[in-house]
């Protein structure tokens, strides 16, 4: 397997389809749509999308396009972001290498642009499987349960609780690093379970390697903005240090993390590996995670 040249095809898949699927920049009111594409094309990993495109193609009998439901993942990141870098969440300048969408915008249009890229991603699943209304259902259940109030959110909610805590608990930690982070990487590669109709089994498999892995990305994202310039990550670096945040970094120190990401990664590969056709890609992925410097 060319791995380099297979996640090129992936990205290139994700891109097209961002492209695609979301409304023109000059859609009435171009300026919300114009600050939505500004946030979403501005080249990030597309880590989650590839997940979902790869983890469909474990499973290649399946005749559903996973494409919209990559392109929804990738809407509610987006969003997330944005509102993560607002002034009244982490207050940032910076993300994915150009001013932050309140900077370029103003407030209220990067609120607004969050808001309707959230609503999107859902409005994607209603209507790219309008035709597969029991895949749509637990897509959007799925989506749904990963960006709530006791997932994405409530991590959000708790990491900011967190903030200049001294008495802050590794569970605590736990809590906000596998809910902010981690929910949408393992319902990602459900997702393209979903696509792919895997079995049970599988389907449990992928939920087991996506709990890991976003374990495993969020402590490698605390370890990288201790460690790297904010030039190579796009993103302002030293600010969980600056905001006093809960990180992996701050209770475990940058070594002891290593070794957790590093478990985490192993964790993972071990629920990977139960998968049939396309898992070398999918390890290959997330070793490549584990080593990222962006
Ligand atoms: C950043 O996610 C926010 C976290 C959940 C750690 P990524 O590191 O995947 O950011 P992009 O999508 O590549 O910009
Ligand atoms: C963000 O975590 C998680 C979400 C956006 C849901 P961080 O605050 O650590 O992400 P960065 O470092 O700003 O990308
Ligand atoms: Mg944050
Ligand atoms: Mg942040
Ligand atoms: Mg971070």
């Amino acid at each position: 397997m060319d791995f380099p040249a297979k996640l090129k095809k992936y990205t290139a898949r994700v891109e097209a389809g961002i492209e695609r699927l979301l409304p023109p920049a000059t859609t009435r009111p171009a300026r919300l749509h114009t600050a939505m594409r500004y946030s979403l094309q501005a080249g990030g990993k597309r880590l989650r999308p590839v997940l979902v495109l790869a983890a469909a193609d474990c499973f290649p009998s399946n005749e559903n396009n996973p494409l919209p439901a990559a392109v929804a993942v990738e809407c509610l990141h987006t969003y997330s972001l944005i509102h993560d870098d607002l002034p009244c969440m982490d207050n940032d300048d910076l993300r994915r290498g150009r001013p932050t969408a309140h900077k370029a915008f103003d407030e209220a249009t990067a609120l607004l642009a969050g808001d309707a890229l959230l609503t999107h991603a859902f409005a994607l699943l209603a209507t790219g499987y309008a035709a597969q209304p029991a895949l749509a259902q637990a897509l959007l259940h799925e989506l749904s349960d990963a960006a709530g109030s006791q997932r994405l959110i409530g991590g959000q909610m708790a990491d900011l609780l967190a903030e200049k805590k001294a008495d802050a608990t590794a569970d605590d930690l736990d809590f906000i690093h596998r809910n902010k982070t981690g929910a949408m990487i393992e319902a990602s590669l459900v997702m393209g379970g979903l696509c792919g109709d895997a079995a049970g089994r599988h389907l449990n498999a992928l939920r087991a390697a996506g709990r890991h892995l976003g374990l495993a990305f969020q402590i490698t994202d605390d370890i990288l903005d201790a460690t790297t310039d904010s030039a190579t990550l796009g993103k302002t670096a030293g600010k969980d240090a600056a905001a006093d945040k809960t990180t992996f970094v701050k209770l475990h120190g940058i070594e002891a993390s290593r070794a957790l990401a590093a478990k985490s990664t192993a964790a993972a590969i071990a629920e990977l590996e139960k998968l049939p056709e396309q898992a070398p890609f999918l390890v290959a992925l997330a070793e490549t995670m584990a080593q990222r410097t962006t």
